[in-house]
């Protein structure tokens, strides 16, 4: 395994594309190996012990095409497993979005009254509160789980009557105006469908709340490990050459459904996919 080898990148579905698309963005001269476990998507709902399973099989598998370092793209899988993921691929950087996330928020939120909202195993396994408090030991934080967002965002419907009441009936009681100590003046989305939503949520919210993800602060961590750990690629050891000049090379896979992933996932990754370019793969 060396810098030209490929980043992996794991999410239960098409919504770690949403984390793709920034790598992709940071990071050019990268190749990268994405998987999607859409055969037992949703994740969020599932106990720690059934993603912390599921997760090490994905792990076995990015082991085997040599990842040179493996970003956990899916919060659920971040707040639940990354110990065992970690575990399993020794010697490899394993980054997830949880702590990039809680970094952002950190960093922009001017009173340090931060709102979450994410899948309901994140939310209950406390994993963006703890990282929060650990950075910013004063900050209150509140969270939701919102999972109508993951359905929402896999169907489309990220505009509209259906998507404004969702956005309504999950903010509106965060962000009410009379909550002690006032309403939280930043909001993570814990949860890498959210994204999608970006801009219902932000209308359902009050005038100043920031809205961050982990997508960026996470591809800015990737880099800082790669370059760190002597990694990075030059663009001359790319293993598989760019889709189009500003385009890094991905290789696609999937657990089921090819079609369906491509369909769903050109909206998450804002290109056209194809189902002949999305490999079946089994865990
Ligand atoms: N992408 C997952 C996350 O970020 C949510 C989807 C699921 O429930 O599997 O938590």
């Amino acid at each position: 395994m060396g810098s030209g080898a490929p980043i992996g990148v794991f999410d239960s579905g098409v919504g770690g594309l949403t984390v793709l698309k920034a790598l992709c963005a940071a990071l050019p001269t990268e190749s990268f190996v994405y998987l999607g476990d859409t055969a037992r998507l949703p994740y969020g709902t599932k106990s720690a012990a059934t993603v912390t399973r599921y997760s090490v099989r994905a792990a076995d598998m990015f082991a085997d095409y040599g990842v040179k370092c493996l970003v956990v793209a899916c919060n659920t899988v971040s707040a639940a497993a990354l110990p065992a993921v970690r575990e399993r691929l020794a010697g490899v950087p394993v980054i997830g979005v949880v702590e990039p996330g809680a970094q952002a928020a950190c960093e922009v939120s001017p009173s340090g009254r931060i709102a979450v909202i994410a899948t309901e195993g994140t939310v209950r396994r406390g994993a963006y509160q703890s990282a929060i408090l650990r950075l910013r030991p004063q900050a209150r934080v509140s969270a939701q789980a919102a999972p109508l967002f993951v359905a929402l965002a896999e169907e489309g419907l990220c505009s509209g009557e259906v998507a404004d009441s969702a956005a309504r009936h999950y903010l509106g009681p965060m962000f009410r105006g009379d909550l002690p100590g006032g309403p939280p003046d930043t909001l993570v989305l814990g949860c890498t469908h959210f994204p999608m939503l970006a801009a219902v949520i932000r209308a359902a919210l009050p005038a100043g709340v920031a809205v961050v993800d982990s997508a960026t602060t996470t591809a800015a961590q990737v880099r800082s490990a790669l370059q760190q750990a002597g990694l990075a690629a030059q663009l001359a050891q790319q293993r598989v050459p760019p889709l189009a000049p500003d385009h890094a090379a991905v290789r696609l896979l999937a657990t089921d459904d090819a079609e369906r992933f491509a369909r769903v996932g050109s909206r998450f990754l804002e290109r056209p996919i194809s189902g002949a370019e999305v490999e079946l793969v089994d865990l």
